[in-house]
């Protein structure tokens, strides 16, 4: 979808205008100048500017339609709200099968030209590769508003907001056609086409560096694993460093996860394709950031060459961890590519988003991801960013004690601790993680509950959501 600013309304196929309760009041008492037939459907009754509400009439000259969306009260009204009405209206637009539409946006509210732009753009996504007949969409949107910054927050909200829908389409993508291999042939030519420098560490690579533990996740798998490292330098900051667990599929390896939640692990790949499409994003924004991304790349399956519960693996940090669960394996990928970062780049900072614990659907549902780290400013500025995109993060306490939790009694460590990995099961994966990354200030992210819905909600399908990129480019491009 193209978006288009201007200052002021333009011939169009439909009009959409977001009318809070008190405004409908206003225009209704004649204080608020809107076209002549929204006065109409007020002073008739049949519209107040409740949450609820949203008429189609006839336009005027100008505009063929008019879309009233209502927003409530003032009082409640705030980004995520425009957000919301935002893609509502696009989806109407695209129901009518309109080319082109145009959006009002004179709320009130932080960012209102940015929330249309986003709310449209990612309220409109479907994922309809496999479809023979696909979905329609509004081609160009057309955003009035005379904030004179408007054009810049729309082009910058499209791009975050297209980066959103890229993860989405790879996370929905099926685990054979996406597997590691193909992520990283992916990656290599995304590299090429937004400028940005992509290494890519295959497994005779990764055996030569130790990497055991990545390397026994995708034993069983007939696809070889791949380290993908995306390199993008728009300043000459230290780096930081983004990192993804990329488990194309996570069949649980021989402690096999049973029918009900085995169908839908094709999305155990949610954290590397974020951050993919949070390196595209950054590299087309043209972001004045220095940014390591790193995608840990594997299948965990089932085969003669599996990895078994009991063995112990010595992975690149040089410790020993006891395989109690070949299905928590997210933590093996994350702790030698953890471990690999600290060493050999030195970031400032490493933040890693991972689908890696049913728990953190337990704690938080679909609604929130588990923050935890060593870094406290960098687990506020995430949580900011949150509250800003409305991809919100919670803090979960790493304390002392849970570490202790993840000793291994005949290893250094274990990858299953703490009554089978049923206590605090977030927390201590965790604490798992902790003992990777070194002396490099880290914060991690568990999107497990946040990455995938099992029904839509607002400008969220159903299925891959994309949560993290307009987190971590929020938070890697947020001044102060
Ligand atoms: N990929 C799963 C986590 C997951 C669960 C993601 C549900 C999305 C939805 C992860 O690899 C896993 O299986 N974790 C285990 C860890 C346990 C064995 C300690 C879990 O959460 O049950
Ligand atoms: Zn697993
Ligand atoms: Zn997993």
């Amino acid at each position: 979808m193209d978006v288009n600013v201007s200052g002021k309304l333009g011939k169009t196929e439909m009009a959409c205008y977001f009318i809070t309760e008190e405004r409908a009041k206003d225009i209704k008492a004649g204080k608020a100048a809107v076209p002549k037939p929204i006065k109409e459907l007020i002073k008739a009754g049949d519209f107040s500017g409740k949450d609820d509400q949203a008429e189609k009439i006839t336009g005027d000259g100008i505009s063929k339609r008019i879309l009233v969306i209502g927003l409530g009260k003032t009082k409640d009204v705030d980004t995520e709200t425009i957000r919301k009405v935002s893609c509502e209206a696009a989806r109407e637009g695209s129901t009518l099968k309109l080319k082109e539409m145009t959006i009002v946006a004179d709320a009130k509210v932080n960012d209102a030209v940015a929330a249309v732009a986003e709310g449209a753009i990612l309220g409109v996504y479907k994922f309809d590769k496999y479809k023979e007949k696909k979905k329609d969409k509004v081609k160009l949107l057309n955003i009035v508003s005379g904030s004179a910054s408007a054009k810049q927050e729309a082009q910058r909200a499209k791009t975050i907001a297209e980066g959103t829908n890229m993860a989405r389409e790879w996370v929905n993508e099926v685990s054979d056609v996406l597997n590691p291999v193909a992520v990283a042939e992916l990656a290599v030519k995304l590299g090429k086409q937004h400028g940005f420098g992509v290494k890519v560490l295959d497994e005779k690579q990764l055996k030569k560096l130790g990497m055991n533990l990545f390397l026994g996740v995708a034993a069983g798998s007939r696809f070889p694993a791949r380290l993908v490292l995306l390199e993008y330098k728009g300043s000459k900051d230290k780096p930081v460093a983004i990192v993804g667990k990329g488990v194309t599929f996570d069949s649980g390896g021989l402690n096999l996860k049973p029918s009900g939640f085995i169908e839908t692990m094709k999305m155990d790949k949610g954290g590397a394709m974020t951050i993919l499409a949070t390196v595209v994003t950054l590299a087309r924004l043209k972001a004045k950031v220095n940014v390591i991304g790193a995608m840990g790349m594997v299948e965990n399956m089932i085969g003669p060459n599996a990895t078994k519960p009991g063995d112990i693996i010595k992975g690149y940090s040089g410790k020993t961890v006891e395989i109690g669960d070949t299905d928590a394996e997210g933590r093996l990928v994350l702790a030698d590519t953890l471990a690999y970062l600290s060493k050999n780049y030195k970031p400032k900072l490493m933040v890693d988003l991972a689908t890696l614990t049913g728990s953190v659907l337990i704690t938080f549902g679909e609604y929130v991801a588990a923050s935890m780290g060593t870094d406290k400013g960098a687990a506020d500025g995430l949580f900011k960013a949150g509250q800003r995109t409305y991809e919100r993060v919670w803090e979960l306490p790493l304390y002392k004690e849970y570490d202790e939790e993840m000793k291994g009694t005949i290893s250094d460590i274990t990858n299953l601790g703490y009554k089978q990995g049923r206590y605090a099961g977030s927390i201590t994966a965790g604490a798992f993680l902790k003992k990777f990354v070194g002396k490099t200030p880290w914060v991690h992210i568990d999107i497990a509950g946040t990455a995938w819905y099992e029904k839509p909600r607002g400008y969220i399908p159903v299925g891959a959501t994309g949560f993290g990129v307009r987190l971590l480019t929020e938070f890697l491009t947020a001044k102060g």
